[in-house]
């Protein structure tokens, strides 16, 4: 009724955000959780702002032997890690928000701290204070009781925490799939569509218990 009201008396309706998320990259390993989510974005016609730390240059070249460059052909706009002044160290640019993969320590603390050097730490903070959301996919291990309260201190600040665990559960057969079903999940967080993830649909079969040999029984299925 009020949207009636209003419209009739011809007042604007609130405009949707553009589809458009900004994409991390980090110097903790999984650069392909980084590469990953670009494609998948790309694929699902999402415009990308791609920003890239100096220390993943490093990991791009030791894990997959690439270099910012390459991502290019999946990125919308890429933006360079000093640039203070991007369109995305501003709120007033308006996206769904940010997804950090990986997330290394250092980038996790900066946010957390508000002490933002980079443009990375900068455009999360900004979609923090825009209350958008912001996906950290940390990853270290093991963990010290700083590293647990700086994720809980960004957890209370609105980021969501998801580190790149395997789903096991969905029976990955390559590091490809592993990786594609975790940016799947973290993407569901945005409410883009992906064909990545499988999706549990319930145990199919139940599972043997200690002792049980019928051959008909299997592991859970979730296909
Ligand atoms: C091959 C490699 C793997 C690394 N893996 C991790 C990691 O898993 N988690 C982490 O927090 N830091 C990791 N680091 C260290 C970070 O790169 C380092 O702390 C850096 O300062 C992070 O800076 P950034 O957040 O600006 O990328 C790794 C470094 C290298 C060279």
């Amino acid at each position: 009724m009020e949207q009636t009201r209003s419209r009739q008396r011809g007042d604007q309706a609130p405009s949707r955000p553009p589809r458009r998320i900004i994409v991390g990259i980090s110097g903790a390993s999984g650069a392909l959780y980084g590469v990953r989510a670009l494609q998948m974005l790309d694929a699902a016609g999402i415009e990308t702002h791609l920003v890239v730390t100096r220390s993943a240059h490093l990991t791009l070249a030791q894990e997959l032997e690439m270099q910012p460059r390459d991502l290019k052909q999946w990125a919308g706009v890429v933006h360079n890690i000093n640039d203070i002044g991007a369109s995305i160290a501003s709120g007033s640019f308006r996206t769904c928000g940010m997804i950090i993969a990986p997330c290394s320590i250092r980038s996790l603390s900066e946010i957390v701290s508000g002490v933002t050097s980079s443009l990375l730490t900068r455009a999360a903070d900004v979609v923090l204070k825009e209350r958008r959301r912001l996906v950290l996919m940390v990853r270290e291990t093991p963990l010290h009781l700083g590293h647990l309260r700086t994720m809980t201190a960004a957890a209370e600040m609105g980021a969501v925490i998801m580190p790149p665990v395997p789903a096991l559960y969905a029976r990955p057969d390559s590091i490809e799939s592993m990786v594609s079903h975790s940016v799947g999940r973290a993407l569901d967080l945005f409410d883009v569509e992906t064909d990545a993830v499988v999706r549990w649909e319930g145990l199919a079969r139940r599972a043997p218990g200690p002792g049980a040999g019928d051959a008909d029984d299997g592991p859970p299925s979730t296909s």
